[in-house]
């Protein structure tokens, strides 16, 4: 019977295609193809003369060019599939893209251009620290505007739709893809996210500058048990909406083009198959306008989780659940038209997909201008202002975590540069790097401290091992040049591999190796400086008491070392703060500041470690002091139709002038629902020159900062004490009604 009615739904579809063959008489200019009209006019007349078939088409995505990706690096497809709504773009030129597209256009019957999408993660060729980093920077304006030429440099090479930025809030730094995503509170990753989706899209998507956004993955990938990714995540209604679902609903409202189904199951439905998630949180209550794209093999995979039998199933299911595009199993293409044929799927919900990618492809102004120019490379790639962006993220986001006796910044007549990142490009690019290229790394750390320091003082270097292993073949000579040096810049870190999609680790140390070379260099009794690369929080319990100062760079992108070289040198005042917590051991994890409230706050501790982390949520230290004066708000009790401007002064009392990060979080005591210890409700980043003093302003509005979600996503504000916080500092509030 099904084959039967396969059969019967072919047909038809082939015999509509044809009576609709002449898509408009001749000398015809259809409303469709008229750029004055409004995109809801275009897309309706273009739906209007469409065959189900080719509507089905435009719900798939497949691949073209070579895959530069990890997980399946190599991988060549140029396959041509005539009427396809879309391809993931590897390659890093317009070239094969315009002939594709010229392909598509000339067999197209109604001249339905495709789109093309690419992972541009943390830049397309002009690698910026990772996302996580990025996020340490406090900065959501330098944020934007590295999107912003992530997108020209992507838009410029042929890709119109960005799978980016990654939103999932993630606490376990087990996770590789912990690295992708801007740290583990719900507050700072929404504002990042709306940052990022400005610095993408701009202010018109039809811009040679810009692409669509994409928040992913929707939703509660973060929370994969153990830190093992895809795996299943088990998450209560109510850290769903106070914790996970905010960044997705701040990056709609900010207007994000597209949404990306995530691959884990979420409380037995998988994210992919999630009615709830998909269409009645996503499209109906949050209105949300663009369309879901499915991650990659994301439908298909719903076999392996068990909720459907085969590839028709799996379509049905996707389909039905809100997701609109299929990306590469083509169980769309295959099984859709049997579906609606079926009756299990109404026609109605297939138009409506197909608008929904529709309207972006006008939005984009595909239509007007199917091709990217092909342009030389020095014209649209590494441009001088995109790598003066990428140095001064990489500065911004670098966090100086431990400073003794001011060992930083360097002050020495020679200096031994040790260890396997010492002398590295490769790494520092970090994980999913787009088309980033070692050759476009200008320099490793110990380049950049002989080029920065110039003839004032001596640099030495030693690998002294690999990133693991166990060779320590190379620690005498590590131990020669240190014994010859006044200082000694200990480089280590993890390897580029080792974070993002499919790279979870057991654990946060850092390999034995590497610990063992830090604690054979100790025994020189030379001073410590401990340089960090990584993409997740590390624990750091057994060697951070050997260090004197340690500074964590990240993977900071392809300008990373002259931004490091900048701060150990003094000519860069480091100024990031942690936005994940750094814990004492992986066996605190998870980990984070705004826990929810125990029942025995001082009970209930590890009997076998210290219950704080080592470095806490917002951490980070500058080369000057940075004096807080009190909090100041201008009366204590205030009506929930009011606003209040709180203010903070800070003080610039050391010699360097800086820039200084205020958090603002609120507490509430007592509430019906359990709150965490402290939200973060705002924060701001000033420059405070030394000798001077800046005020730092929270405007409060409580039904946005003191008000809460319930489990049904329900925001509700009561009256009564509430706390709020900078730093050590905590004043009292009274909200009536
Ligand atoms: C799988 C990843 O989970 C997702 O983040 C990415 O965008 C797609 N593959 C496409 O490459």
């Amino acid at each position: 019977m099904k084959t039967l009615f396969r059969i019967c739904s072919i047909v038809l579809f082939f015999g509509l295609s044809f009576l609709l063959d002449c898509a408009y008489p001749a000398g015809e200019i259809p409303l469709y193809k008229d750029a004055g009209r409004t995109v809801d006019e275009r897309v309706a007349d273009l739906l209007s003369r469409m065959t189900l078939e080719e509507k089905i088409l435009q719900l798939n995505q497949y691949i073209l060019g070579e895959n530069s990706n990890v997980n399946n690096i190599g991988e060549v497809s140029d396959t041509f599939i005539p009427g396809i709504g879309s391809y993931i773009y590897f390659n890093d030129n317009a070239v094969l893209r315009n002939s594709l597209q010229r392909r598509e256009l000339e067999v197209s019957r109604l001249g339905i251009p495709l789109l093309f999408g690419f992972d541009v993660i943390h830049g397309f060729r002009t690698i910026f620290p990772i996302p996580l980093a990025q996020a340490c920077s406090w900065n959501p304006e330098l944020v934007g505007q590295a999107c912003a030429v992530a997108a020209q440099e992507a838009r410029m090479s042929g890709v119109e739709w960005v799978f980016s930025p990654m939103i999932d809030v993630a606490r376990d730094g087990r996770w590789g893809r912990v690295a992708e995503g801007y740290g583990e509170d719900p507050y700072a990753t929404s504002v990042f996210a709306v940052a990022a989706v400005g610095g993408y899209q701009g202010s018109d998507l039809s811009s040679p500058r810009s692409v669509a956004a994409c928040l992913k993955h929707f939703v509660g990938y973060g929370l994969s048990q153990g830190g093992r990714d895809y795996e299943a995540t088990d998450v209560s209604p109510q850290a769903l909406w106070d914790t996970y679902l905010p960044p997705y609903e701040a990056g709609v409202c900010a207007g994000a083009a597209t949404v990306m189904s995530a691959f884990n199951d979420i409380n037995g439905t998988p994210a992919t198959a999630n009615h709830y998630l998909l269409t009645e949180v996503l499209k109906e209550k949050w209105d949300f306008g663009g369309f879901v794209v499915a991650d990659w093999n994301a439908v298909e995979q719903l076999i392996s989780q068990g909720v459907a039998a085969d590839k028709k199933e799996a379509a049905y299911k996707a389909f039905a659940a809100g997701v609109d595009m299929d990306m590469k199993d083509f169980c769309y293409k295959d099984h859709l038209g049997a579906l609606v044929a079926e009756g299990k799927i109404p026609v109605a919900r297939i138009d409506e997909a197909v608008a929904n990618i529709l309207a972006l492809k006008f939005r984009l102004g595909l239509f007007e201008q199917p091709y990217a120019v092909e342009l030389p490379e020095d014209e649209r790639i590494l441009l001088p202002y995109n790598k003066e962006l990428a140095t001064k993220m990489a500065e911004e986001s670098m966090v100086l975590l431990k400073n003794d006796n001011g060992l930083l910044p360097l002050c020495a007549k020679t200096v031994a540069v040790i260890g396997p990142m010492a002398d590295n490009r490769e790494h520092m690019l970090g994980s999913w790097t787009a088309h980033g290229r070692v050759e476009d790394v200008e320099g490793s750390i110990y380049d950049n401290l002989q080029k920065e320091f110039g003839k004032k003082m001596d640099f030495l270097y030693a690998a002294g091992c690999g990133f693991d292993g166990d060779d320590r073949s190379g620690f005498a000579e590590a131990r020669a040049i240190a014994e010859q040096a006044d200082v000694l810049v200990l480089c280590l870190g993890e390897k580029n591999a080792w974070s993002g999609e499919n790279a979870s680790r057991s654990t946060l140390a850092l390999p034995a190796i590497q610990e063992a070379l830090l604690q054979d260099m100790k025994k020189t009794g030379k001073p410590i400086v401990l340089v960090l690369s990584n993409g997740r929080p590390l624990e750091l319990c057994r060697i951070e008491p050997l260090c004197d100062a340690i500074v964590e760079m990240w993977q900071p992108g392809i300008m990373g070392g002259k931004a490091l070289a900048g701060i150990l040198s003094g000519r860069i005042n480091p100024s990031g703060k942690l936005s994940i917590t750094f814990p004492l051991t992986t066996g605190q994890i998870p980990m984070y500041y705004n826990t929810r409230q125990s029942a025995r706050p001082f009970q209930g501790k590890y009997q076998d470690i210290p219950t704080e982390p080592l470095y806490a949520f917002g951490h980070g230290l500058s080369y000057t002091t940075f004096e807080y004066g009190d909090l100041y708000l201008p009366k204590d009790t205030i009506r929930k139709n009011e606003k209040l401007r709180l203010e903070i002064q800070v003080t610039n009392a050391g010699n360097f002038d800086g820039k200084e990060t205020v958090h603002w979080f609120v507490s509430d005591p007592t509430c019906s629902i359990s709150r965490p210890v402290k939200e973060l409700k705002f924060f701001e980043k000033q420059f405070i020159e030394a000798g001077t003093c800046r005020t730092f302003y929270f405007e409060l509005i409580p039904e946005r900062d003191l008000s809460f979600v319930n489990a049904q996503g329900e925001r509700f504000l009561e009256t009564g004490t509430y706390y709020v916080m900078v730093k050590d500092k905590k004043i009292k509030l009274e909200l009536i009604d």
